[in-house]
């Protein structure tokens, strides 16, 4: 099997390339037929692979795929989930290559979604290839879920496990959508932070108005959302809705000291990783906690007003902003949200009304170490890699972890291949080849060690 995985390289790298060059950018509605193409493109690999009963679940939303195999009694039941939908390439001009047009440039392959998950949805399934074409079965049963909105919240996933559909019934969930620590570091992933997304409205006069002429007199809706914004987030970072910091919990010590043991050079990681003068948040609180276990509030765009060349003199009618918060263990998504929706009505200047939309959430997770299925999965990592398998969380946030737990009962081992660099959500996002041929062999190890 190991020898299928070998000697079958460039194909998987050909099909990799040809998932890659489905634009299925979930949040932009021209995208829909890609979305589509992708789904199907998944189901086709699914059925190729050798799974039955694969399907695309449809319902409102990007369609689910479903594919499984269940042919060893007795044994672990593994839900392997990904998604086939991407972030939106912008901005296109910052692109080496185009981002729909899959180019390898040394040991990585460039394009949307190479790591942040085609690439890693993709380990999973040829993983299970080289079994079902090998050898015609598993070491354990498995239940493809793959879906294409994870990017935009999983509404439909939501819903559809919310229903708790007897054919998901499984032992753990296996995510490959994280990332290693450092480059050949194995890493598991065992918390995530939630997320609210929200967008404000800010509408001030009728219409726009000549900065001269009513200059002195006229709100400004601008002006409004960055009083908003600095009311809702001091100069140290500290959110200042009320309420928002009381379920906060603290890392245990133990994971304190393991997270202070990483391997890590913070000033490298300031000025290669990030890119900026200066690191920031809250003062003392130590970088990895900042990151995994402390809530943020990030504002991602303003729309409004003249930004073109030159100049115009104009209070813009209205403004309009898009934030999130992400949000740790033990705070909740629908509260939150609460509390920042009355926060940013105290914070309202005079002059204008605030809409406050909710556009997704999903809740943070933590899973345990010691679970079985986590330290089966650390054993798998170790082998392939030649290296101690680390332990961490990550501030990014997989919203079917959460859901999977509360609905299935089951927890999720996040074994990611991703690198730090890997570009997600920007512009260059790759995947690092040797990853994805690594990642094959540890998820196929991993079913081997669950199996005997
Ligand atoms: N794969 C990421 C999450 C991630 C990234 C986890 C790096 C660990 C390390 C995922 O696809 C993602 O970006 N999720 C969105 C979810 C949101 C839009 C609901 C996120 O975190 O912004
Ligand atoms: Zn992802």
């Amino acid at each position: 099997m190991m020898s299928y995985y070998e000697a079958h390289r460039t194909e998987f790298l050909e099909g990799l390339k040809a998932f890659l060059a489905i634009p299925s950018v979930s949040t932009l509605p021209e995208h829909k037929p890609d979305i589509r193409r992708a789904a199907e493109f998944v189901a086709e690999e699914l059925r190729n692979a050798g799974l039955a009963g694969v399907e695309l679940i449809e319902g409102p939303g990007n369609p689910l795929v479903y594919g499984e195999w269940t042919g060893a009694p007795g044994k672990p039941t593994l839900l392997l989930y990904g998604h086939y939908d991407v972030q939106p390439p912008d901005p296109l001009e910052e692109w080496k290559s185009p981002p729909f047009e899959p180019q390898i440039r040394g040991e990585d392959i460039f394009a949307r979604g190479a790591s942040d998950d085609k690439g890693q949805t993709y380990i999973l399934i040829k993983a299970v290839e080289g079994f079902l074409k090998t050898r015609g079965n598993l070491p354990v049963n498995v239940k493809f879920l793959i879906e294409g909105e994870e990017e935009v919240g999983g509404g439909h996933i939501e819903r559809y496990v919310a229903g708790r559909p007897p054919r998901l019934q499984a032992d753990a969930a296996v995510i490959c959508d994280t990332e290693m620590f450092a480059p050949g570091l194995p890493t598991i992933c065992v918390g995530l932070r939630g997320i609210v997304y929200a967008e404000l409205e800010v509408q001030g006069a009728a219409h726009d108005l000549h900065s001269g002429v009513y200059g002195g007199a006229a709100p400004n809706p601008l002006q409004a959302v960055a009083e908003i914004l600095c009311a809702l987030k001091d100069r140290d970072g500290r959110i200042q809705i009320p309420g928002f910091y009381d379920r906060v919990q603290p890392p245990s010590p133990k994971e304190r000291e393991a997270w202070a043991r990483l391997p890590f050079d913070e000033e490298a990681y300031r000025a290669r990783e990030v890119g900026a003068p200066e690191l920031v948040g809250e003062p003392g609180v130590p970088l990895f906690e900042r990151l995994w276990a402390r809530p943020t509030l990030e504002v991602h765009g303003i729309r409004g007003g003249f930004t073109g060349e030159g100049a115009k003199t104009v209070i813009p009618a209205r403004a309009v902003a898009k934030i999130s918060m992400r949000l740790v263990p033990d705070q909740r998504p629908e509260e939150a949200f609460e509390q920042f929706r009355a926060a940013v009505e105290r914070a309202r200047p005079r002059g204008v009304t605030v809409q406050v939309r909710r556009i997704h959430g999903a809740a943070p997770s933590v899973v345990n170490p010691d679970s079985p299925f986590i330290r089966a999965a650390a054993q798998a990592l170790t082998e392939v890699f030649g290296r101690e398998t680390v332990y961490v969380r990550s501030g990014g946030s997989i919203p079917i972890v959460g859901l999977f737990d509360a609905h299935l009962g089951i927890p999720s081992v996040m074994m990611g291949f991703g690198l730090p660099d890997d570009n997600l959500h920007a512009p260059n996002e790759k995947f690092h080849l040797p990853n994805f041929y690594r990642g094959i062999e540890a998820v196929a190890r991993y079913f081997e060690i669950l199996g005997q």
